[in-house]
């Protein structure tokens, strides 16, 4: 309530936020566990004392610095922007209990970023020992980023012992901490293989090439051998609701929100399953005939299971930002009895001065629904009203309101309604206006919800 609002058409912020994280994960977790990569690769090469391998690695660390310094710093920024207008509570909200965690995040990013340019810059300055020294200190560093920033990310889903405490470090080692990192570390290691088979299969040397080749499948095999067993310790500690939420959905209202999250969970499965087994009949069986393009295939394949696998994480969380804690919208789930109990619109700091109940109403959808819900595109409100004429959509607020999930079918989806009666009559003048109720007189209304309950029953028989 106190802050301005972003309005973003059609896709929502949230889809923002989605579109850059997506792409920064890709490439942080690359940054990571192609740390270990180019630390094993050049303790091969300086141990066999091999030539062509650091020509090799010399144009891949070109690659790799290019990569991770330009679009994974610059994409990072990227989501420190978008949230902090999409969800300015939540962003003030982590900052301010993981204060030493972001210091110490941002130390290790200085120091993991420093040794990225060192590294690339030294080949021809450092002796051997001291070059692969320096890649096993940018491994360190890298992966101390994703130690820290692991527990600020689990905290959002379990926030564990801090929610009685408030103790930041209940909040960070939380019960999803460790089975997070495992699973990150080795999904680290199986992006950094299929980035590496990209540089790989552009070796000229043959025996080279068909040895590099088959280096990098290799490190797609950690997970598939050990992913399925820790992704089952991390969601047998993910709260049971959420859990449910992917096999049951909202059976009450039916609205089938169950059938995206198990249709994202079945996508994610077939999706890293056809890379892994690709990635043993292609380049580990047969090196010879993996080529560069069904690299970059692989890459795109790799890029839609990490964008499956995070959107299905940040589902799990809703309708929270911080379960338990805060809801998507910012408003804290403490804060609710007292908000219900008095008027929301003039609570709101940053309201317009347009002083008619759909305007007003529009405030409100901004405030309590715009995390989730577009006027017109992604979630769209339009759509999900329907029919419903203002009586209706108040009485789908009144559910909505109850803090009780026995009354409110819809507890585990969105967060619940704030305010007095008067705003509900607005955000309802609001919603009812949408599908054209309010421009068109009554018995046009009438006439045309008639007419398409007529076409409605018609297609049905
Ligand atoms: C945390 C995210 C979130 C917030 C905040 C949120 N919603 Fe929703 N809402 C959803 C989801 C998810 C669905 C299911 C949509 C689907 O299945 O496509 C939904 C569905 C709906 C539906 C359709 C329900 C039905 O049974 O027909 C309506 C109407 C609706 N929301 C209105 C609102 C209103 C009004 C607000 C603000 C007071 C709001 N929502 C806030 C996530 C949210």
């Amino acid at each position: 309530m106190n802050y301005p609002l972003w309005d973003v058409p059609v896709i929502g912020g949230s889809w923002v936020i989605g579109i850059i994280a997506i792409v920064h994960i890709y490439v942080s977790h690359f940054a990571v566990g192609g740390g270990a990569w180019l630390a094993m690769v050049e303790h091969l090469a300086y141990k066999k004392n091999d030539e062509r391998l650091y020509d090799y690695l010399k144009s891949h660390s070109r690659f790799f610095v290019l990569v991770t310094t330009v679009f994974g710093a610059v994409t990072g920024v990227g989501i420190w922007f978008s949230i902090s207008l999409v969800n300015p509570d939540g962003t003030a909200s982590l900052i301010q209990i993981f204060t030493l965690g972001w210091a110490e995040e941002y130390l290790f990013f200085v120091a993991e970023l420093a040794t990225a340019f060192a590294y690339y810059y030294t080949w021809n300055t450092l002796d051997r020992k001291q070059h692969l020294q320096l890649a096993r200190f940018y491994f360190i560093f890298s992966v101390f980023t994703l130690v820290i920033i692991n527990g600020i990310i689990t905290f959002q889903l379990t926030p564990g012992g801090w929610i009685e405490s408030k103790n930041w470090l209940h909040g960070f080692f939380n019960q999803t901490y460790l089975p997070s990192l495992i699973i990150r570390l080795l999904i680290m290691f199986a992006i950094a293989g299929m980035y590496g088979l990209v540089t790989a299969t552009r070796i000229k040397d043959e025996h080279l090439r068909v040895y590099m080749v088959r280096f990098c499948a290799r490190w797609l095999m950690p997970i598939f051998f050990l992913g399925p067993i820790v992704g089952f310790f991390y969601l047998y500690n993910v709260p049971q609701a959420s859990i449910s939420t992917i096999f049951e959905g909202i059976q009450s209202s039916g609205i089938g929100n169950f059938s995206i999250l198990a249709r994202a969970l079945y996508l994610c499965l077939i999706l890293s399953g056809t890379v892994l087994i690709f990635a043993y009949v292609g380049p580990y069986l047969n090196p010879r005939g993996f080529t560069f393009k069904i690299a970059l295939a692989f890459m795109v394949c790799g890029l839609l299971t990490t964008g499956t696998a995070e959107w299905m994480r940040e589902m799990l969380r809703k309708p929270y930002v911080v379960y338990d804690y805060m809801y998507s919208n910012g408003i804290r789930k403490t804060e609710i009895p007292e908000l219900q109990k008095k008027n929301f619109y003039n609570a709101t700091k940053w309201h317009t001065a347009d002083n008619t109940d759909v305007a007003h109403g529009k405030t409100i959808f901004k405030y309590q629904c715009m995390s989730c819900h577009t006027e017109n595109g992604y979630r769209s409100m339009k759509k999900l009203i329907g029919e419903r004429d203002k009586e209706a959509v108040i009485a789908f607020l009144n559910l909505l309101k109850e803090t009780d999930p026995e009354k409110n079918p819809y507890s585990g989806l969105m967060p619940p309604f704030v305010g007095d009666q008067e705003d509900m009559d607005k955000l309802a003048a609001y919603l009812s206006s949408l599908n054209g109720s309010k421009s068109s007189t009554e018995s046009q209304k009438v006439g045309k919800s008639e007419a398409k309950k007529k076409i409605a029953a018609s297609g049905g028989q």
